[in-house]
């Protein structure tokens, strides 16, 4: 059996839940505190033992690219005025692993998206990893789907339980008997309507899928929203192999709409030692103001 060693990153998404913010900029280089989104879901895949990283890009996207590239003028700007710990944090971007790129040319969707990686893929099992969450777990959660993948030879893809009434924002599966946090997928749906969920399980964007996906991806048509669905494609490889859902372990940061990005961001800027101490002062003064104000 082969062993997962490549992931795709899509990020040519147009953002617009961002805008006018995303206009001239990508979403995925949007930071929480000092880093970009992508990174970390690029350090995720690092920390999870990926060699090899395709991010998908599309119109606009050249940031992320210089992101993650040598800054010659800057790193030598930094080494002579001598702030050589800024310096390390800019090269560690550079120096992650190797990281491709591939234009997706018309925004059809992450189905579309993803099989636009398909070469660079070949014949091999590979993770996904959308860059809406972040994750914070012990294991890395794609190294966990890893770690099933490596036990059942299957597809699988990362779910969380979510409140009903929010189940129309994701994938949700259909399960059934679970083992462990393992369940065998009967059915997926792509956003569906309200009361129309088919469990609580939603997918949260990370997946290990079997290279066959890509002739389902291939012939997909357009769902959901206009655009060419991975989780319809994923509908189809389940009638024909194996597909598992696996409920990893770890707190998830929905950083792909506003409030949950602001608050990703506070909640990552109390675990820097500098800047605790000052914004908890303001977040009591800010809670007192409301309250007065009431
Ligand atoms: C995508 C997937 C969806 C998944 C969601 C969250 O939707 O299509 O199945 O639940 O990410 O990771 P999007 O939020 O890009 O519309």
């Amino acid at each position: 059996m082969k062993s997962v060693k490549k992931a795709i990153i899509p990020a040519a998404g147009l953002g617009t839940r961002f805008l006018p913010a995303t206009k001239a900029m990508p979403k995925e280089m949007l930071p929480i505190v000092d880093k970009p989104t992508i990174q970390y879901i690029v350090e995720e895949a690092i920390h999870s033992g990926i060699e090899d990283i395709i991010i998908v890009t599309g119109k606009g996207k050249r940031a992320i690219e210089d992101h993650f590239d040598h800054a010659f003028e800057l790193e030598k700007n930094l080494y002579d005025t001598g702030k050589l710990d800024l310096l390390e944090k800019v090269q560690q971007s550079s120096n992650m692993v190797d990281i491709h790129y591939i234009r997706q040319k018309e925004p059809l969707g992450l189905g579309h998206a993803v099989w636009c990686a398909r070469k660079f893929i070949g014949d091999e099992p590979f993770a996904v990893l959308l860059g809406d969450d972040i994750v914070e777990s012990e294991t890395p959660c794609i190294k966990q789907l890893m770690n099933v993948y490596e036990k059942t030879g299957a597809s699988v893809i990362g779910v969380q339980p979510v409140p009903l009434e929010e189940s129309h924002r994701y994938g949700m599966i259909d399960p059934m008997a679970q083992n462990g946090g393992l369940y065998e997928i009967k059915n997926l749906v792509e956003k569906p309507k309200r009361g129309q969920a088919p469990s609580n399980l939603a997918i949260m964007g990370r997946y290990i899928l079997t290279p066959e996906i890509f002739s389902y991806l291939e012939k997909q048509e357009r769902g959901a929203g206009g655009e060419i669905q991975l989780t319809d494609a994923i509908q189809k490889l389940s009638k024909t192999q194996k597909v598992f859902g696996y409920c990893f372990e770890g707190k998830r940061y929905d950083v792909g709409e506003k409030l949950g990005f602001i608050l990703t961001t506070i909640e990552f800027a109390l675990k820097n030692e500098e800047l605790r101490e000052p914004i908890l002062e303001k977040l009591k003064q800010l809670i007192k103001q409301e309250e007065r104000m009431v």
